[in-house]
Parts: C-alpha cells; sequence; structure tokens
C-alpha cells in the first residue's frame, strides 16, 4: 500500500524559473478591498513559508522547492480526504515518512485589535479555523497570535455553547465548574493539536466579523511541520466552520481563482459573500455526505477526451454517501486523482490521441505520472486533447494548461493526473487545483450549487 500511495510524483521536473527580483515590489500591493481577499500560493515569491521550503541549492528556484513539496503532499492529503469521506476521524500513517498536508493557497487574515496579520491556509475540505498561539510548544516556528496582545480576545468557557462543538472537548470537570477554559483536541496530518477555544475579532479584507470562535494552539506532538504555519481557514460547512459563523454576512456564498502556480505574479482572488459573483456561470448541485457535511462532492457522471467520451464504470463515479465514495471538489489538493478504472479510461484515450502526434516523442514516465511525452511537440498547446469533465447539467472543458505539466525545456509534457490509491477506506475522485487554476469557482451552499468558468486568475 505504502508504495502506492507514496509515489513520487514528481521527483525530476525543473520548471522554468521567472526572474524572482520583480517579486517584492508586486507582493507589497494591498490588494484586498471589500469582501474580496488575494489569494497566494503557500509556496510561491510572495509567501513568507518560502524560505523555509526552498532547497538549499544554488541552482533551485522556488518553484522547484513548490512542486517537491506539493508532490509530497498530495499523497497524505488523497488519504486524509478519503479517511474523511469515509468518516474516519484519524488517518493511516506511514511509518517514518513525514506528511505534509499544508493547503497550498493562502489568504491574508488579521486577528484581533489591534490586528495581528496572519497568512491563513485555505481548504475547503475542513471546517476548523485555528491560529497558533504565542507560547504553543511544538508549533511551526513562524509568527503565533499574540493573544496578550488583543484587547478583544478571550477564552471560552466549558459551559459555553461552542464548546461541545467543538471536536473532543474536555468536559467541564463538574457541574459546578462552566467557567474554566475550554480545551479540545484534534489531528490534522501527523500531528495531535491541543487548543484552547477562543473568540476575537477576525477581518478579511475591510470585512471584520467580530467575536469569531477560533482554536488558539498550544500544543503540537508529532509533526508540528505538517501543519499551515500561520493558521488555518475551514471553508467547509459544518458547524463552527466559517462559514457558519459568517452566514449573515456572507450567506455561506464565496468563489475563488486560483493562480496558475507558474505564474510569477501569483495572485487570485477569494470572493466572500454572495454580492460581486458571476450571474451567468454554469453549475451542478453540490451534494452533501450527511457524515461528512464539510466535503464539496458534486456529481461526475463522465470525461470526455478530445471528442471522445470514455467509458468508465458508473461505480467509479456513483456519489454513496454510505461509503463516501463519489467526486470531491478540493483546493488543497495538487493534481486530480481518479479512481483507477476511470483513470485508466482516461490516460488510455490520451495516449491513443498522443500517439498521433507527430513529434510528441516516445511514451515515458516520470515519478508517480505514467503519461509523459519526451518530444517536442508535445509541449504544444495545440497537441495536448482538451479534456472535459462532466457533471450534473454542467461540463467543463479544460484547456492544455489544466491537462498537462511541462518542464522548463519543455522536453517532457505529462498529464497532470493520476489514479487514486484503490485500497483505502473510501474511494473518491478529487478534483484538484491544478485542474482548477485560472478558473473561477462559486460555491453557493444556500441554492445547493457549485458553479465553474474559466476566469485568469493573476490580478
Ligand atoms: C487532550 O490531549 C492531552 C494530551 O495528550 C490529554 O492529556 C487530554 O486528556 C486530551 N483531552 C481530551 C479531551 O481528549
Ligand atoms: C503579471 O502582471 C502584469 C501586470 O502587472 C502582466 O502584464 C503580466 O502579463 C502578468 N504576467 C503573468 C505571467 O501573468
Ligand atoms: C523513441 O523510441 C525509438 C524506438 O525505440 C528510438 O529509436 C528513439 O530514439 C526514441 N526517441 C527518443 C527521443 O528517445
Ligand atoms: C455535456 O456533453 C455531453 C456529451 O457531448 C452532452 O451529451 C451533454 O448534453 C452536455 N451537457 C450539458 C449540460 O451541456
Amino acid at each position: 500500500m505504502a508504495s502506492l500511495l507514496f509515489l513520487n510524483i514528481l521527483p525530476l521536473l525543473v520548471l522554468a524559473a521567472p526572474a524572482a527580483a520583480t517579486a517584492a515590489g508586486k507582493c507589497a500591493a494591498p490588494l484586498d478591498v471589500g469582501s474580496t481577499v488575494r489569494v497566494l500560493h503557500a509556496f510561491g515569491p510572495c509567501s513568507p513559508f518560502r524560505s523555509s521550503t526552498s532547497a538549499s541549492g544554488g541552482s533551485s528556484s522556488w518553484e522547484d522547492a513548490l512542486i517537491k513539496e506539493l508532490q509530497a503532499s498530495d499523497a497524505s492529503r488523497l488519504l486524509f480526504l478519503s479517511s474523511l469521506a469515509a468518516g474516519r476521524s484519524s488517518v493511516p500513517l506511514a511509518p517514518g515518512r513525514q506528511l505534509l498536508q499544508i493547503p497550498n493557497y493562502v489568504v491574508r487574515a488579521k486577528l484581533g485589535s489591534p490586528p495581528q496579520t496572519m497568512l491563513v491556509a485555505l481548504d475547503t475540505s475542513n471546517d476548523a479555523a485555528w491560529f497558533p498561539c504565542s507560547g504553543c510548544l511544538g508549533c511551526p516556528a513562524s509568527a503565533a497570535f499574540s493573544s496578550s496582545l488583543s484587547s478583544t480576545f478571550r477564552q471560552l468557557p466549558c459551559g459555553a455553547p461552542q464548546c461541545s462543538q467543538a471536536p473532543n472537548p474536555t468536559p467541564c470537570s463538574s457541574a459546578s465548574d462552566s467557567a474554566s477554559a475550554c480545551g479540545f483536541n484534534l489531528t490534522y496530518g501527523s500531528a495531535a493539536i491541543e487548543a484552547g477555544l477562543a473568540q476575537d475579532s477576525l477581518a478579511l479584507a475591510s470585512d471584520v466579523v467580530a467575536d469569531y470562535t477560533f482554536g488558539c494552539l498550544q500544543r503540537v506532538t508529532g509533526g508540528g511541520a505538517t501543519l499551515p504555519p500561520q493558521g488555518l481557514l475551514g471553508l467547509g460547512r459544518g458547524s463552527l466552520s466559517f462559514l457558519s459563523q459568517t452566514n449573515s454576512l456572507y450567506s455561506s456564498t464565496f468563489s475563488y481563482c486560483l493562480p496558475s502556480f507558474r505564474s510569477l505574479n501569483f495572485s487570485g482572488s477569494l470572493r466572500l459573500g454572495p454580492v460581486g459573483q458571476p450571474k451567468r456561470i454554469k453549475t451542478t448541485p453540490l451534494l452533501s455526505n450527511p457524515r461528512r457535511p464539510s466535503l464539496y462532492y458534486v456529481n461526475l457522471i463522465g470525461i470526455r477526451v478530445g471528442g471522445r467520451t470514455v467509458s468508465i464504470p458508473s461505480s467509479a463515479l456513483t456519489f454513496d454517501p454510505a461509503t463516501g465514495a463519489g467526486t470531491i471538489v478540493d483546493s488543497g489538493t495538487m493534481f486530480t486523482r481518479l479512481v483507477a478504472s476511470a483513470y485508466a479510461a482516461v490516460r488510455d484515450e490520451f495516449r491513443r490521441r498522443m500517439a498521433k502526434v507527430a513529434g510528441a516523442g516516445n511514451l515515458t514516465t516520470l515519478g508517480g505520472f505514467d503519461t509523459c511525452y519526451d518530444g517536442p511537440a508535445a509541449a504544444s498547446a495545440s497537441a495536448v486533447p482538451t479534456v472535459t469533465l462532466m457533471f450534473s447539467g454542467m461540463n467543463v472543458t479544460l484547456p492544455s494548461e489544466n491537462v498537462v505539466i511541462r518542464s522548463s525545456s519543455g522536453s517532457i509534457t505529462c498529464l497532470a493526473m493520476a489514479a487514486a490509491p484503490d485500497n483505502v477506506n473510501s474511494v473518491v475522485n478529487v478534483i484538484a487545483n491544478m485542474q482548477q487554476q485560472n478558473h473561477r469557482l462559486l460555491f453557493d451552499v444556500p441554492s445547493a450549487r457549485i458553479g465553474i468558468a474559466r476566469e485568469l486568475c493573476t490580478a
């Protein structure tokens, strides 16, 4: 199992490195306005996490480091998601392997009064919001929130109604003790976390949410490096989630546009609330797994490669709330994973078409990618067949930038998808962020729909 799950996706791929010198000026621009927050790549040039993840070799670019991080994190995230989908609370771990689950995109949040700026990871498959608090033992060595410097910070007591909604809360020690602090435990990746439940003012762009309830991390054991360094903003739908707490402000509606990780400008947007959302956008119904309401399930009914609808057994696509099987849209996985039989059908048709492209070169593999070409013609956009994801009521045709990943010289081009491991708790297809880049994804929970539209988001 381990060799399948931890397949190395991209050990050799070296992407073109644009000059980083111009990044600083762009990063300084204050672009969060109204209810729209700039989205940065966690390992991009504007991220403070970049230096800690860059490889030391002089020839390594930040993009190399990024790709290494991402390929390492995808396998563990798949485990995490499949365990969520199956309703399991803990994730099976491979011994001796450091699991990374840091979602790829971050936004700027301001916590407390006066506000302290934190770059928090976006995670559509998680409900939790937490921040490392000063004094935390084992938290990632990055900026922590100093609650003592905030005049609006307060710890919630064990008797508070929110405490019972936290995962594994410590119960009050007696009926008369409803005032001691609410503590709770959770696991994220390979980390066991102890946190206190707290409230403070949270600001995103121009919006301020008073008394926002979040976890203040106090102690992390077994894998602090696997946590988002400055906190997590879960965009799932469960109780205590950001969407639940801001429902009067944002009506459980948001959209994002994730920038291409190859773009130096590297910023997209998270637009909160119904105002300003695209009105004419193709949508598909949003499905709920009652045991895991935070995951965004959709009904993927078929896949077309080029003009042809490939033959996929319906069992590979059918939504089943009892097992968690189906298709989810996730912001934190890099490369789309399809159930093995679905992936094989897509791959075979992709190969059949590429075999007809003069100069595409020989079929080869690269790390965990099994469908790569070494000829120069494979790198041209016109050579690559489009892939159409057919959802109920909505077909989304992905252009080549969402279908293949190329090395810097263009000498190797790979189909940027892989088969999902089929021997874990639950088999889910994951529509991942490489396939979402430069599209706007609208999450409209009240109307139970997800919209997708092409949009260049390098703003
Ligand atoms: C949380 O974890 C700590 C340390 O492992 C433990 O002492 C405590 O009992 C746990 N609390 C709950 C509610 O599980
Ligand atoms: C970066 O932004 C500039 C404008 O600031 C634009 O002209 C350029 O095309 C963008 N580059 C990329 C790769 O998106
Ligand atoms: C592709 O395979 C053929 C036949 O094995 C070989 O002659 C050719 O050199 C290969 N091309 C490249 C670019 O490796
Ligand atoms: C999606 O494409 C399929 C196959 O071409 C077609 O039959 C179907 O009507 C399309 N669905 C929508 C919603 O356009």
